[in-house]
């Protein structure tokens, strides 16, 4: 059921069920973080591995705290300027999370979301909430409550709806070692932003294979049903694909007609208007279920970066 209510929200979350969340990012599928049999549910709905770890959510900083073993200043510098926000970071776990939150991982990934309805639910709460975005593993992940309940919907006892989601992508994950900071996702806050903060430029791990520091960064992720194809040239590749029920999803100024179907993420070039839309598009784009998708690279820079890296994973095979 979809619903505005969080005290009916927290009530489900306090039996050890799954509900789902409205973040800035994205919607989550949330359970208590510190019930490891409400985390087990989270995997079992998703049909997720195992291997594949959480994000726990917290409504502040000093909430955060009691989570984590050590917080080192840069993550801390981090912490006090984008949280809430969507910004995920990889500290060392307290013993009270459970294993299965991190795979076993020693790292625990924390945020503080920024939606004010999940804000006000985290308060009603005295436990994290662990919360993957909820859809099905390796699907498209939701920005919208119906999303969730059209994927999900029997499977999670409540979606608490928060309207769409204003980012519109997946929190970056930094991962905050000792011996230094390396961004292991890249996501919402872009990291130029993160490097302005920091005052140097950051390493980045952005793993693809299957056993890497983050194992949800399989190729494989973020995928529509139907083909999608990166081109350089979509005028070329309308030709190639012509005998085939094709359409388009393009950005800025391009525009093809001919009478295919086309998604525009933003005509004038604004990146974050085009993460926002992303995921709803390739959605739309789906529901009509073309042969092909064909689309091209956004600008590759701020949130570009992060745009192209899921319509990568989302081209690739
Ligand atoms: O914006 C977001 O981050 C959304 C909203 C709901 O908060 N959540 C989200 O969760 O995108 P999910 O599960 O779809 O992606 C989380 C990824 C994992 O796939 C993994 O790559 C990384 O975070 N991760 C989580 N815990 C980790 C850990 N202990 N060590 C390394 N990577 C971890
Ligand atoms: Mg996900």
């Amino acid at each position: 059921m979809i619903g505005h209510d969080i005290q009916e929200a927290a009530d489900k979350l306090r039996q050890g069920l799954t509900v789902g969340i409205p973040t800035e990012t994205v919607y989550g599928l949330a359970a208590n973080a510190l019930n490891e049999s409400a985390v087990v549910s989270i995997f079992k709905i998703k049909d997720r591995p195992f291997f594949d770890p959480l994000i726990i959510h917290v409504k502040d900083l000093e909430t955060a705290k009691r989570y984590v073993r050590s917080f080192p200043p840069k993550a801390l510098l981090l912490a006090e300027k984008f949280w809430p926000g969507p910004l995920t970071l990889l500290l060392p776990k307290e013993s009270i999370i459970p294993d299965i939150v991190t795979s076993g991982s020693d790292l625990v990934a924390i945020r503080v979301p920024s939606h004010p309805l999940t804000l006000s639910l985290l308060e009603l709460l005295d436990f994290p909430l662990a919360a993957p975005s909820a859809n099905p593993f390796g699907y498209i992940s939701p920005t919208q409550a119906e999303h969730v309940e059209k994927q999900l919907g029997d499977k999670v006892s409540y979606i608490l709806d928060g309207g769409s989601s204003l980012i519109g992508l997946e929190s970056t994950i930094v991962n905050c070692s000792e011996d230094g900071l390396s961004i292991v996702r890249l996501g919402g806050l872009s990291v130029d932003e993160i490097e302005k903060v920091i005052g140097t430029k950051l390493e980045k791990q952005l793993t693809q294979n299957s056993n890497p520091l983050s194992p949800g960064q399989l190729d494989k992720h973020y995928s529509p049903k139907s083909k999608f194809v990166l081109s350089e040239n979509i005028s070329e590749s309308i030709l190639k694909y012509r005998d085939k029920k094709i359409a388009i999803l393009t950005f800025g100024e391009e525009h093809y007609d001919r009478g295919i179907y086309e998604l525009n993420l933003s005509k004038t070039g604004d990146l974050e208007e085009a993460a926002r839309n992303l995921f709803h598009y390739m959605r739309l784009l789906d529901i009509y279920a073309p042969d092909i998708i064909i689309s091209k690279k956004v600008s590759p820079h701020g949130l570009g970066l992060a745009i192209n890296d899921r319509l990568v994973r989302a081209s690739s095979q």
